[in-house]
């Protein structure tokens, strides 16, 4: 299968790492960065694209545009992992229509246009015959759109509760551990790279939230936005609030839920017991589904990093060429 890779930051050199290294059936055809562009329908020298970046900091030729690789490269699926722009969206959203528009299958990690355009983008894609995956947008590495899809399906999703910001998880694991003010843990986890460009969609919940619409949007077939959540970050939290958690036996999380039958779209501090199911430390994810065959299921795992998130890309990928056979 013919791969088009647009955005070379994090995500999009791992993924590039992970289809050179690994022989899974993909060849990447055409490439983007924000700077240049790259197209080759026998397949690019990846490593040597790479290497390329490293040294000029662009991959390719810098006359060729993102939109031209979209347009005139020769794939079958576009992998769009250019910096999510949750505002507007853009030029994520317009890249996604271009190759949907061509008939391409689309998989994403961006969160913009997945929280800003679901319906319209999933209604193109199903109109034009092709698949647009998201794994990667919500809780890294953690297979949840899969699981949702296939090990579950013929479950009603009654709940969901999640921890869904590596960043904040680590923020509040660092000051009750080690009695860290809020801006020293917030220094540390900008300093692992974990924390968005800009880190108040983290702390304020903002990029919780936006996980929550797209995954409440995916279980239940709703148009929710942004907006519609109610959402309180960990910004204004102090060490006297995590302490008196702590005297408690307990300690705090910030948790995002989404109960349709209460009404209940939030992201929130929360204080629970130390042993619950979504207390655990650093800056992995977990999230808990409450269903009515199943029950409760939690899923943990990383949340976030270069190889992490290919491996969500990588898995939609696979899907799509098995589940696509013999057009793809
Ligand atoms: N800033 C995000 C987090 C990265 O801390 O979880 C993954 O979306």
């Amino acid at each position: 299968m013919k791969i088009a890779l647009i955005g070379l930051g994090s995500v999009g050199r791992g993924v590039a790492e992970m289809i050179a290294r690994k022989d899974l059936g993909l060849t990447i055809t055409g490439l983007a960065d924000s700077k240049s562009g790259a197209m080759d329908p026998k397949g690019l020298d990846i490593p040597a694209l790479l290497l390329n970046k490293k040294k000029t900091g662009s991959c390719g030729d810098p006359k060729l545009s993102t939109m031209e690789v979209i347009t005139g490269a020769d794939y079958d699926a576009l992998v769009e992992v250019s910096p999510t722009n949750a505002i507007t969206g853009e030029p994520a959203t317009g890249y996604i229509r271009a190759a949907l528009a061509r008939k391409k299958h689309v998989v994403t990690s961006n969160k913009g246009p997945l929280s800003l355009a679901y319906k319209e983008l999933m209604a193109m894609a199903h109109k034009n015959g092709v698949a647009l995956r998201y794994e990667a947008t919500v809780a890294g590495a953690i297979p949840i759109m899969h699981t949702l899809e296939h090990g579950l399906a013929g479950n009603e999703i009654l709940a969901l509760y999640g921890v869904l910001n590596g960043t904040c998880n680590y923020i509040l694991t660092r000051m009750a551990a080690e009695g860290l003010t809020y801006e020293q843990a917030l220094m540390e986890a900008r300093e692992m790279g974990y924390a968005e460009a800009d880190p108040s969609y983290d702390v304020k919940g903002i990029d919780a939230a936006i996980k929550l619409v797209i995954l409440a949007n995916t279980i239940w077939g709703t148009d929710v936005r942004l907006k519609d959540v109610d959402c309180t970050g960990i910004d204004l939290l102090t060490p006297d609030a995590l302490r008196l958690a702590e005297d408690e036996g307990c300690t705090i999380r910030l948790i995002a839920e989404a109960i349709p039958r209460k009404h209940i779209l939030r992201v929130s501090p929360r204080i629970i017991e130390k042993n619950h199911p979504l207390v655990f430390d650093g800056t992995l994810n977990a999230l808990t589904l409450e269903t009515d065959m199943a029950k409760e299921i939690t899923l943990i795992g990383r949340g976030a990093g270069s190889i992490e998130t290919a491996s969500a890309i990588l898995g939609d990928l696979l899907y799509i060429r098995d589940r696509y056979d013999g057009r793809a």
